[in-house]
Order: C-alpha cells, then sequence, then structure tokens
C-alpha cells in the first residue's frame, strides 16, 4: 500500500513559524495562530496563510511584515518578581560572590541579559533588586541587556510605563522608590519606572534562533525564562550552547521552572534545580 507522505500544509504552516522563530506549534495550535495572521492574509489580498508566510520568507512582502507576524505570534506573558526566588538568588548569592571574586582595589561589576525579555519587567525586577543591595550599602555597578525578538515587546519595555494593576506583585516600599506617577491624563492609571533605573537597562532585538549573538562574552547572569518552552529539543538545544557562551567562566544561567530538564551541557553545572553554573576554565 502507498502511504502519502507528503507534509500537509499545517505542517508546512507550522514549520515555517518555526523557522522564523523557534517557535514549535502542536497541530492543535494552528488555527488559533492561523486566525491570529487572518487580517494580515486580507491585508496583501492572499488566499492563505500558508501563502502569506511562504511570501514572507520569500522576501516578497514589505521588510517591516515579519515583525507583524512575530507580534502576532509570540506570547508575552511576564510580571514583576516572577519566580522570587531566582531574585532571591540574585541578591543573596550573585552580588556577595562576585563582589568576594573582584580583585582588590577595582570596583565590583555585574552584567545581566534577560535574553526574552518581553515588556521588561524581568530586566526591571533584577535592577531594584540591585539598587535595593547598593542603598544597603554594597558598592559595585550593573549593567543590564534586555533582548526579545518583538519590537511591540521592546518599545513598551524602553517606554516603561505599566499599568498599576501589573505592580501588584512589587513590593509597596520598592513601588514608592521605584515608580512614578504622573498628573498627566495618558498617565492615568500607570506608572512609570524612575530613570535611576531605566538608565541602567538597555532593550535590543535578538532573535534567538540567529547563529550568533551581538552580545558581550563575560556576562555575569543570564535570565533565560520561559521561552524555551515553546521550542523544540533541538532548538533549545542549540540556544542553550550559543548562549552558554556569553556567560564568563562561573557566570549563571536561570531558567524558567518549568524549564530546567532542558538544559544540558558539559559547560553548564547545575546548581539548584533551575539555575546552572558555567564550569570555570
Ligand atoms: C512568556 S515571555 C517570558 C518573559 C520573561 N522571560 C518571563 O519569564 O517573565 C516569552 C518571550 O520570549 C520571546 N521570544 C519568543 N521566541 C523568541 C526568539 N526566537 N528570540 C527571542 N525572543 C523570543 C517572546 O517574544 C516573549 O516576549
Amino acid at each position: 500500500m502507498l502511504t502519502d507522505n507528503r507534509p500537509t500544509s499545517g505542517d508546512r504552516f507550522r514549520e515555517l513559524i518555526r523557522s522564523i522563530t523557534g517557535i514549535s506549534l502542536p497541530p492543535s495550535k494552528v488555527q488559533m495562530i492561523d486566525q491570529r495572521l487572518r487580517r494580515r492574509v486580507v491585508a496583501f489580498d492572499l488566499p492563505d496563510t500558508e501563502t502569506f508566510l511562504q511570501k514572507l520568507l520569500g522576501g516578497e512582502l514589505p521588510g517591516d511584515e515579519l515583525r507583524n507576524v512575530i507580534d502576532l505570534i509570540t506570547t508575552n506573558t511576564t510580571s514583576f518578581f516572577r519566580e522570587a526566588d531566582h531574585f532571591d538568588f540574585l541578591a543573596q548569592d550573585v552580588v556577595p560572590t562576585v563582589v568576594a571574586e573582584t580583585r582588590a582595589g577595582r570596583r565590583p561589576r555585574l552584567k545581566i541579559w534577560s535574553a526574552a525579555a518581553s515588556e521588561g519587567a524581568e530586566a526591571y525586577t533584577a535592577a531594584m533588586v540591585l539598587e535595593e543591595r547598593k542603598r544597603a550599602g554594597v558598592a559595585f555597578d550593573y549593567a543590564i541587556l534586555g533582548t526579545d525578538i518583538s519590537q511591540r515587546m521592546l518599545e513598551r519595555a524602553t517606554a516603561a510605563i505599566y499599568g498599576n494593576d501589573q505592580l501588584t506583585t512589587v513590593p509597596a516600599d520598592l513601588q514608592r522608590r521605584y515608580f512614578l506617577s504622573s498628573a498627566h491624563p495618558s498617565m492615568s492609571g500607570k506608572s512609570r519606572i524612575v530613570p535611576e533605573l531605566r538608565q541602567r537597562v538597555k532593550f535590543r532585538h535578538l532573535n534567538l534562533m540567529d547563529d550568533s549573538y551581538p552580545v558581550d562574552r563575560d556576562v555575569d547572569l543570564i535570565f533565560l525564562r520561559n521561552v524555551l518552552i515553546y521550542f523544540e529539543p533541538a532548538d533549545k538545544e542549540r540556544v542553550v550552547q550559543r548562549l552558554a557562551t556569553h556567560l564568563r567562566p562561573g557566570g549563571w544561567l536561570l531558567v524558567g521552572h518549568a524549564e530546567s530538564m532542558v538544559v544540558r551541557h558539559d559547560g553548564l553545572q547545575q546548581v539548584k534545580p533551575t539555575i546552572f553554573r558555567r564550569v570555570r576554565a
């Protein structure tokens, strides 16, 4: 009996999304994504989503169309102090270790990378936690980089304006110190991160599926949380391999609580269920 092994249009559709973003769609989600992209298909007067994606990959659509697709298909859920034990680890383990390991006469400096930053809550939570250590008298500097594939999220992260309902997970004293409200009507019900924190945190576009990342190779700590869950095993592994080369020896990789099983790398040692440390050379 002959079997037809040709991929269905649903298979091709899923593979196209995966090749652009790394995001692996179970067959059950194809319809949902199809619906999310429908208005882009209509905007170009095309017969179906697959034709739309083929044209997109073939460079036949305007250059900024990819951005619309990515904004529509990514899941950007995030919150301040999400998986809070990671921020306790940053304050109680990472900061003292970096300070203790800095050579006498030098000012300790921490480099942090939020590698799927969404609208910035993870990066700004790290900034608040580090500012608190400085307020407590620990002398050090820090810089935080946030990257994401979604331009819309990066714009939000850079603006650093959040609905007050998003601040419920931020302790009240930190809300007072690190968020500003304004009487301007456009800021009604919203607050903005203070300039002192905003200047420490920079955001940039980066696709984790790219072959290389234009980021420093002496990062102290990388947050890679709640993004690998969307990737296929081979892509997860490649992303972890590439990211590990950006950690300084002794630097930490933090993954989401549903993701620890995916980190299998000779150069990374598991120190807690979701925390890995780059082995020293
Ligand atoms: C669920 S959010 C997680 C945000 C934050 N790390 C957290 O744990 O709260 C996942 C983010 O990963 C981003 N993302 C998905 N695929 C990506 C890729 N290939 N490269 C970079 N970012 C990606 C999405 O745009 C989204 O903002």
